[in-house]
């Protein structure tokens, strides 16, 4: 598929997840298959009065390509400046927020509290495309709560104002992220526009992948939480959809391994103390499921150096000898 003129090519995209995200675990990602990754959200305003944290989260490596920056905010002007300054990190695509349902986003009339007015998702997207040279997208959600579900509303929105894709997560803001997804909000979305909608939303394994695809008839589909802790979920989906075959997870020292090298591009990237204090996290995701879980978690968080994660990985792997 193709999102205005840049090409994809696979079938699963790495959604943007602010704080785990970040430029390690989309490199990991593509390495594993992901044919496009969004990156962390990142404040228009904060773009505007050049914020020094902004850089390090817009900042895309060649490797991770075709790849999008996503901005939030709810002023179309200074949208389209942060994109313009956002340019300087040449994304393939700009994505725009219309998505998060944090408190602290919509109370500021950003993230999913744009949906509430699609004269304004209109705004936004047409003063943004007509400020930069890449494809501009949306990423919605089913609608701002389950009075007011209106994703096919507000993507008509979008590409009237010049989207080249929308993405929709199939949960409304009051949601957040608890079951039930709504797939059938995709479909929907599908079957109204022109131009390519991405399907997003509790895909956490290459059977649901398929099903998502076949039941909406989306262009692309994008994991969030489904690759948290598993990254190959990009390789099986794509295995799976070519040819039926289900690849099994990689044995647990393997995993250990891929938490490694992802932990040590992060502290090459963002430095020791940043990335190993992150690392807690993704330590936590990659040992989900193993017998001892709790006990492991609970020395996840005790770790500071890379020394420490490699100690815990090397007692996983004792563990299940
Ligand atoms: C930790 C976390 C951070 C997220 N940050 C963003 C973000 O920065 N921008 C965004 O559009 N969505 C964000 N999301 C939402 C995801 O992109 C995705 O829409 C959602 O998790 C549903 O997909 P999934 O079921 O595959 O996880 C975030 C989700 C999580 C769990």
């Amino acid at each position: 598929m193709q999102i205005g003129t840049v090409k994809i090519n696979g079938h699963a995209a790495l959604a943007p997840m602010a704080g785990v995200a970040d430029r390690a675990m989309r490199l990991i990602c593509v390495e594993f298959g992901a044919a496009y990754v969004v990156g962390e959200m990142v404040s228009s305003k904060g773009l505007c009065h050049g914020d020094k944290k902004s850089a390090e989260l817009l900042t895309l490596d060649d490797a991770e390509r075709p790849a999008a920056i996503q901005l939030f905010g709810d002023n179309p002007e200074i949208m389209a400046r942060a994109a313009t300054i956002a340019m300087q990190y040449k994304p393939d695509i700009i994505d725009i927020n219309m998505g998060c349902p944090a408190p602290k986003i919509t109370g500021n009339s950003s993230g999913c509290a744009l949906m509430r007015s699609p004269s304004l998702c209109f705004d936004i997207v047409s003063t943004v495309s007509r400020a930069v040279n890449v494809p501009v997208t949306a990423k919605i959600r089913k609608g701002f709560d389950s009075n007011t579900v209106n994703a096919v509303e507000v993507a008509l929105a979008c590409q009237e104002g010049g989207a080249a894709a929308v993405t929709v997560h199939g949960r409304t803001r009051d949601q957040m992220y608890a079951p039930p997804v709504d797939w059938d909000i995709i479909r929907k979305v599908k079957e109204s526009l022109r131009i390519p909608v991405i399907g997003n939303g509790d895909v956490n394994s290459a059977k649901e992948a398929a099903r998502l695809y076949e039941l909406t008839g989306c262009d692309l589909i994008m994991v969030g939480r489904g690759a948290l802790g598993a990254p190959w979920i990009f390789s099986q989906i794509e295995e799976y959809l070519a040819n039926g075959t289900l690849l099994p997870d990689p044995p647990v020292p393997k995993r250990m391994q891929i938490l490694l090298s992802q932990v040590t591009l992060a502290a090459g990237l963002k430095g020791e103390r940043v990335a190993l204090l992150e690392s807690r996290r993704h330590a936590a995701y990659y040992m989900r499921g193993l017998p001892g879980a709790a006990a492991l978690r609970a020395k996840a968080v005790q770790i500071k150096t890379l020394d420490d994660l490699k100690a815990l990985c090397n007692e996983v792997c004792k563990l299940l000898k």
